[in-house]
């Protein structure tokens, strides 16, 4: 061996490629032995077809009943121009009810000012996850912001609202130990992460405490973690959650609490700063706040406020921010921005608050349904029938105003309707002519189409 001369660099290439080269083939013709017994007598063809698979089947009859019922494709809509109060679709200006822009501070200079500086002094990417070397100035000052507003010890920042739910509940709950009970109007990240995390998991009836009270009368024991999950202001109905009774609940059973302030926070309270203010809540109470950028704060991500030691254990586990990168330089820059003139400037949730009574008073007067929807920015029209909403998105957009309807299967056909966001920028005149309008069409549509439904296949 002493005397064997030593592999040059272009040998041992050539030696790791034929190595890989051989284990490729007999890779290869393993799966070729593997399958030639079942292909043969069975045909997958539907499995590996896009266009075969229901869910696409019935994507395309939704399309279908587009055309059927003459109104153009609702989604997708570019929108030309920041989107608050107004918009501009296809060269049209519009007044908009689609956007979430509460507080009107996408598009506010200062912000977006906080945003161009960040770019200028840290580039367009962190271009690492934090743990390694994404680590910004921005990030900490963020947090510390966050936690400040919150008043918990302690934030963690994640990359989009829908991931962080994800992420966190999906990595700290566990399957086999752990149950997780959340409202069955939930968001779909809540959904998603108690799926992923394996733990049980139990729907409780729309916020019901009482119901929750008995599932965990009857499962607790079992379970050793167990994570109540909640929405500050539900997103569909805009209706608010009675945290106060959750947290006695959560006490009683000595179970965690997470409440999502996506539609919450910048909205209610005395002064816009969320569930802990509207109900006068300890901070602590609640053992994780959870949150998005993308709403009040006009920027993209989302957020944990707790205990440091959630925070910490957090920032060095989970998936979602240890394996991803941290939140760009412009997005923190922003949320950091709206953090402070959330707090600075309290006239912006008063005014988003008088514009949600105004529109929610006005629809009530005008006969409409607006579903359990409660001084929220959130306030459905609920038609009951999801051709009606569609028909009537469409009849609104044609009058000049921009509004999502809400179809089967997001939510089911008897309680399809139009999802109204009111923001801070919108004029009574708007209110009034939207509501105006919304009552007129709608009235028109139920007598001229009154038997008009879904096709019966895509309902379910
Ligand atoms: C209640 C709730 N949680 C979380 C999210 C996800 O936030 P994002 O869209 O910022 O990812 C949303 C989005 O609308 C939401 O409504």
């Amino acid at each position: 061996m002493a005397d064997q001369k030593p592999l040059s660099t272009e040998e041992k290439r050539e030696l790791l490629k034929k190595m890989l080269r051989e284990k490729a083939e007999k890779a290869a013709a393993a799966a070729q032995t593997q399958s030639s017994g079942s292909s043969t007598t069975k045909d997958f063809g539907q499995f590996a077809d896009f266009s075969k698979f229901p869910e696409v089947q019935t994507l395309d009859a939704q399309f279908q009943t587009l055309g059927m019922l003459h109104v153009e494709n609702p989604y997708f809509r570019v929108n030309e121009r920041i989107v608050n109060n107004r918009t501009q679709i296809g060269g049209r200006d519009l007044i908009s009810f689609s956007s979430y822009n509460y507080l009107g501070l996408s598009g506010d200079p200062r912000v977006s000012k906080a945003a161009q500086d960040a770019v200028e002094a840290y580039g367009t990417s962190v271009s690492a996850s934090r743990i390694a070397t994404g680590e910004k100035p921005l990030h900490q000052q963020l947090e510390q912001a966050l936690a400040h507003l919150i008043g918990t010890e302690d934030a963690i920042t994640l990359v989009s609202g829908h991931a962080t739910n994800v992420t966190v509940i999906g990595h700290m709950m566990r399957q086999g130990k752990d149950l997780i009970v959340y409202d069955e109007l939930s968001h779909n990240c809540i959904i998603e992460g108690a799926v992923l995390s394996g733990a049980r998991r139990i729907a409780f009836p729309h916020e019901d405490w009482e119901a929750l009270d008995k599932i965990l009368e009857d499962n607790r024991a079992d379970y050793e973690r167990v994570l109540i999950a909640i929405e500050g202001v539900y997103s569909m109905d805009g209706d608010i959650a009675d945290v106060p009774k959750f947290i006695e609940i959560k006490k009683k059973h000595q179970a965690l609490l997470l409440v999502d302030e996506a539609h919450s926070m910048g909205v209610i309270g005395a002064n816009g700063l969320g569930v802990r203010e509207h109900f006068h809540i300890d901070p602590n109470d609640v053992d994780l706040w959870m949150g998005t950028f993308s709403k009040s704060f006009a920027s993209c991500g989302g957020y944990i406020a707790g205990r440091h030691a959630l925070i910490r254990f957090l920032k060095y586990n989970t998936p979602g921010f240890v394996y991803s990168v941290g939140i760009s330089p412009a997005n923190a820059a922003a949320a950091l921005a709206t953090t402070h003139i959330m707090m600075e400037e309290p006239w912006r949730a008063h005014a988003c608050q008088a514009n949600s009574k105004l529109f929610l008073e006005g629809a009530k007067a005008r006969g409409l349904d607006t579903g359990p929807s409660n001084g929220t920015a959130v306030v459905p029209i609920i038609t009951g029938n999801s051709a009606h909403a569609l028909l009537l998105a469409d009849a609104l957009f044609k009058e000049g105003i921009n509004v999502q309807p809400i179809l089967y299967p997001a939510v089911p056909d008897e309680a399809a309707r139009l999802r109204f966001f009111i923001t801070s920028d919108h004029t009574e005149e708007e209110i009034r002519f939207t509501l105006d309008k919304t009552a007129e069409h709608l009235s028109r549509i139920r007598t001229e189409h009154k038997d008009l439904t879904f096709p019966k296949a895509m309902l379910g």
